[in-house]
This record gives C-alpha cells, structure tokens and sequence, in this order.
C-alpha cells in the first residue's frame, strides 16, 4: 500500500517501496505465526514479510513474473502482505476470495473516500492495529505524512483479536536494543514457535521483543521501558 504522495509518474515502478522490517515485527507479536497454518504473501518482492512465514508459503511478485491478480491459488489459511498503493482494493478483494485470513498494511486514509462507501459496507475489516509510529518506506527514513495499520479481515474468527490495537514499534531505544540483540538471533525467532525456521537470517531481524497491555490493547514496548 505504502507510497509517498508523488504523481503517479513520480512512483516507483510496481509501487515497489517495501515494509520495514519493525512494522512486520510489531504485527507479529499480536499475531504471532502459527506453524500450523498455510500462509501466502501475494507480492513478496525482497521478502521483508515472506521471509517470516514458514518454508514454503506460496508467494506473488509480478518483477519475479507473478502477477497476484491474474493466478490463481489453491485457498489458504492467512494472508499477509503490504499490497501496491494502485491496486489496493483489488489485492484485498482477491485475498479476501484466497484466504480465510487477510491482513494487509495500509493507509488509515483508505478507511476513507466516498468511492469506497460501498465496498466498505460490505467488507468491514474485523481489527485494526494501527502503527503509532509512522513508517518510512525509503531508504532515506523519511515519511509520506501518511498513518498506517495492519488491517485484518478474520472471515472466521480464528485468531479472536479486539478490534483495536496500537502499536508502538521502532524508537531509538528499542533499535539500539534490537541491534545488540541481532547477535542472539540465529539461537531461533522469537515469533516463531513449533516449527522449522528457514535457516535465512533476514528473517531473524531482531525485535522489541516485550509487549505490554493496557486496556485490553496490546502494544508493544521496547525493552527497559517499564
Ligand atoms: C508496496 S511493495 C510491498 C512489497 C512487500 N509486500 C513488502 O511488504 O515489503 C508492493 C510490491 O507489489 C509488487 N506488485 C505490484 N503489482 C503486483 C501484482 N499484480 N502481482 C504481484 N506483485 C505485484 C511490486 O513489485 C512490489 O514488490
């Protein structure tokens, strides 16, 4: 979903501009992966999502020559993905056919727009975990001024989330913690429990790894911070 508010020309080819690796991390310790489930990313490109799913989840990415929107996919259990900006609704209406779980990153902004009043009555997400930091997108840390949120459509109420969450991520002191613990990270992910963890430390990118709940929500604090 992610892309700065440039002209469409001024756009990344694809609307290529991948999720932090933080922003994954603090959706995971609310839902962690479970081993058990199939998952698919839709469009994968370097894996900063993909990478923490386990081995072998079905993937999409039309620069590795999958076009998402025109394949199709035997039905799994749990979608997660940061769709193009362009194609938003489209990767959301699809996966919402694919899977019995999509959670996708997105701009609070598309909670808004009358163009999309209909489509909304019908497709109400069933939690939001709103990310209290805003992400950077580029290389160069900066913002496009825009909110996000892990928007989550569980058609069966399989992971019993509350409908609302906010999540802290990465500040100065949960990344200087992250990066003395990236040593440790071989020794297994802290998200993943129960399984087999591809043997590609990309995935094992450290984390604030405690969370603390407050009025029901959950959110996630660095480490040392009460
Ligand atoms: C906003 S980036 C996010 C990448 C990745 N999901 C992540 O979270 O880091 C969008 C990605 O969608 C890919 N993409 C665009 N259109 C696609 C399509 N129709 N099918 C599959 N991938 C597509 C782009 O190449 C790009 O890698």
């Amino acid at each position: 979903m992610a892309a700065p508010l440039k002209r469409k020309s001024e756009r990344r080819e694809y609307d290529t501009y991948e999720t932090p690796v933080w922003a994954v991390e603090a959706l995971l310790e609310v839902i962690p992966i479970d081993m058990k489930k199939k998952y698919m990313e839709p469009c994968r490109a370097s894996g900063r999502i993909y990478n923490f799913l386990p081995i072998g989840s079905a993937w999409g990415e039309i620069r590795q020559g999958v076009d998402y929107l025109a394949t199709e996919y035997n039905h799994t259990d749990i979608i997660i993905s940061n769709p193009p900006y362009s194609l938003a609704q489209e990767f959301v209406e699809k996966a919402l056919r694919d899977a019995d779980v999509v959670i996708m990153l997105l701009r609070l902004g598309f909670l808004e727009s009358m163009k999309r009043w209909e489509w909304w009555q019908d497709n109400p997400p069933t939690s939001l975990l709103v990310l209290s930091q805003r992400p950077s997108f580029t290389e160069d840390g900066k913002t496009d001024g825009s909110g996000y949120a892990w928007y989550v459509w569980d058609k069966k109420n399989t992971l019993n989330l509350k409908p609302f969450y906010f999540l802290r991520g990465k500040d100065g002191k949960c990344r200087q913690q992250n990066e003395r613990d990236s040593e440790q990270v071989e020794k297994g992910h802290p998200k993943i429990s129960g399984g087999t963890v591809r043997p590609d430390s990309k995935r094992d990118q450290p984390v604030c790894k405690e969370r603390s709940i407050w009025n029901g929500y959950v959110t996630t604090v660095p480490r040392g911070n009460g």
